[in-house]
């Protein structure tokens, strides 16, 4: 096995290796390859390495770097980390994260952070810190790792390329935005969808099970969608002042 940083021609393969690990993962939205990518177009990727199986490309890892609030810098977030199924339990990922530290620490990281199973990172010496959290993310999934020491306290926040929508949530903001209605919009709120872009501060709940659009929320996840979603506003709102065009609209 080889592991080497990523070059152009990778590209591709790692999308593919990446969809291919988070597929049967229910905790993902499967949006882990857009977070690599969207990584790369802002120059954000800190360290990117594949691991090469006969000239195969079967697993990559990503490094990018995170703020804390106390004002802590030079420290990384870990991930995604993925390893195709089929190679699997062969210590490609061991290789790959150990590869990633060591470079980490060879570039002057302080620390490490990542949202991933205790059962699997404990072994590099990643562990919950009661001090260093992650809004949204349950404490005992989100772990750290000091390369000099001290630990770090305060909210941890990972690049702006980690905000993904899923392809399920952009067709409900897209719903949204077709049925935009200066009254709100009446959505089923027990639908799952929903209540993730509930929980993002995307719709906002109104009563009579109606919701509102948040574009300001929306265009950390997607900056398009919000565009688009604030000129139907817009547009809607012009309309609704006007008798002729709300009289024709109705
Ligand atoms: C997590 C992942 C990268 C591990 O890669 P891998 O090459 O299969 O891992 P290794 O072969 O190096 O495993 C080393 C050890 O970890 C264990 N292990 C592997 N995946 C594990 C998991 N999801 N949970 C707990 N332990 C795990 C292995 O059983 C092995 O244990 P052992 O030392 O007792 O034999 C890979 O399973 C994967 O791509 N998973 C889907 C994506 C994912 O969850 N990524 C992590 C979050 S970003």
């Amino acid at each position: 096995m080889v592991i080497r940083s990523e070059t152009p021609t990778d590209i591709e393969a790692i999308v593919e290796v990446t969809k291919a690990a988070f597929a049967d993962d229910s905790f993902s939205q499967q949006t882990e390859h857009f977070t690599i990518n969207d990584l790369r177009a802002d120059d954000a990727l800190v360290i990117s390495l594949v691991s090469e199986v006969e000239g195969k490309v079967v697993g990559h890892i990503a490094f990018s770097s995170v703020t804390i609030s106390d004002g802590t810098t030079n420290w990384h977030g870990l991930g995604p980390v993925s390893v195709l199924p089929e190679y699997q339990g062969r210590r490609i990922g061991t290789a790959l994260v150990n590869k990633g530290l060591a470079l980490l620490e060879s570039i002057d990281s302080k620390g490490s952070v990542l949202i991933g199973l205790p059962t699997y990172f404990s072994r590099f010496g990643f562990w919950n810190h009661p001090q260093l959290v992650h809004e949204g993310i349950p404490q005992e999934v989100f772990a750290a790792k000091s390369f000099v020491g001290q630990m770090p306290s305060g909210i941890v926040e990972f690049h702006q390329a980690f905000k993904q929508l899923s392809i399920i949530e952009k067709d409900a903001v897209a719903d949204v935005i077709i049925d935009y209605a200066i009254a709100g919009i009446k959505v089923d709120l027990a639908d799952p969808t929903i209540e993730s872009l509930i929980k993002k501060e995307i719709l906002i709940e109104i009563p009579d099970g109606k919701v509102m659009m948040h574009p300001s929320a929306l265009a950390e996840y997607d900056p398009y969608l919000a565009k688009v979603g604030q000129f139907r506003a817009t547009e809607m709102s012009r309309v609704h002042k006007n008798p002729i065009l709300a009289a024709i609209n109705s």
